[in-house]
């Protein structure tokens, strides 16, 4: 198969950690015939320094005309004093909503090698650590109106939070759906007790649950959930939730696997082509050291084959090369643990090729 891949290196550690994607995806076309070809996307903080705005309408334009987008990561220190709209991360928001991919999907999957990574106690641990978030991503308080005035002589900031039925719905049938191909449990998050856009959410999902009496489905509150993934993750399957909810939940769930750097997600909407990127940010404190980890850069390409180009085997393989290089000991330092070897971000994305 010929596939044109967009690639958004960004900032940070951005660019170090996707031309490690790149060497992997490069073994895959040898290993298995196939021939991708790369256009190079700016986005982010380097687009802001390049062509004045996070996201070029040609930047956007590049990744609509491929059949998937590869992503690093954006924003650092640099661009923090910029206006919110000017935000290297406004272009990631852009360019989620561009291509709208509603559906984020991050799994938080405990790797063996890493058991001992994980900050939750070994007990915990050993129950499994093997759910997916599914995070609605293009609307919510991301995208509701933006403002802040001067009332009475003090400055008022407002964040409006919509959420329409069919926003709900949709994100609502993908979990469901990709619970059927898994344990068969929703978990569906939200702050019903507070909330009107929760309980709009609990009412549409209550409607989907009973079109799949095939999977369990249960209601938790999001203050709840927090607790209960740092206390019984094993109880999740699939947890699906608002924009907003999903960012916080995804990032602690990524950190009871052990490492943040370990982990991939995949954002699609109508069709097949997605955005593939780590859910871990630029991590500006390494950047340009080859110290990363990019194995959740390089698992987001095994997505992108999976979902995107309907490879299964050549994902597959990725997946089992990630696992004889673990199991060999190489570790970058966010994982790095006694009786390992430590290597550099480009050591890992060689180790990885070579074991495909
Ligand atoms: C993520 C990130 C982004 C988000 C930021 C960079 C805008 O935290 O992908 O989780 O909040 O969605
Ligand atoms: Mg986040």
């Amino acid at each position: 198969m010929e596939k044109k891949i967009a690639v958004i290196r960004g900032d940070g550690i951005g660019p170090e950690i996707v031309a490690e994607a790149i060497k992997v995806l490069d073994a895959v076309a040898a290993k298995y015939g196939h021939t991708f070809t790369y256009d190079e996307v700016d986005m982010g903080g380097v687009a802001i320094d390049k062509w004045g705005e996070p996201l070029p309408q040609a930047m956007l334009d590049k990744c609509l005309a491929a059949d998937s987008v590869l992503l690093g990561a954006v924003g650092g220190p640099k661009w923090d004093g910029l206006p919110g709209a000017q935000r290297p991360e406004k272009g990631l928001l852009a360019l989620r909503a561009g291509m709208g991919l509603y559906s984020n999907l991050r799994p938080a999957k405990l790797w063996p090698q890493l058991a001992e990574a994980s900050p939750l106690k070994p007990s915990i641990v050993a129950q499994g650590i093997d759910f997916i978030v599914v995070r609605e991503l293009i609307g919510g308080v991301y995208f509701g109106e933006h403002k802040t005035e001067t009332i009475n002589g003090q400055q008022v900031a407002t964040d409006v939070m919509p959420y329409s039925e069919a926003e709900i719905e949709r994100i609502g049938r993908i979990a469901f759906e990709t619970a059927r191909k898994r344990r068969k449990k929703v978990t569906s998050v939200d702050k019903a007790n507070v909330l009107d856009t929760s309980r709009l959410w609990r009412a549409v999902m209550h409607r989907l649950a009973a079109e799949y009496p095939d999977v369990e489905y249960s209601d938790m509150l999001v203050d709840n959930t927090a607790m209960q993934i740092v206390k019984n993750p094993a109880q999740f399957d699939v947890v699906v939730t608002e924009n907003m909810f999903g960012d916080i939940l995804s990032d602690e769930a990524s950190m009871i696997t052990g490492s943040i750097g370990m982990i991939p997600s995949s954002s699609l909407g109508e069709g097949t082509r997605g955005l593939y990127e780590p859910i871990h940010g630029s991590a500006p404190d390494i950047a340009g050291q080859d110290k990363a980890n990019p194995i959740g850069t390089i698992l987001s390409a095994a997505m992108m084959l999976k979902y995107s180009f309907d490879m299964d085997e050549e994902a597959a393989a990725i997946e089992a090369a990630v696992h004889k290089v673990l199991d060999a000991g190489k570790r970058t330092g966010d994982s790095m643990a006694e009786g390992c070897s430590l290597v550099s971000c480009s050591e890992m994305g060689s180790a990885i090729a070579a074991a495909l």
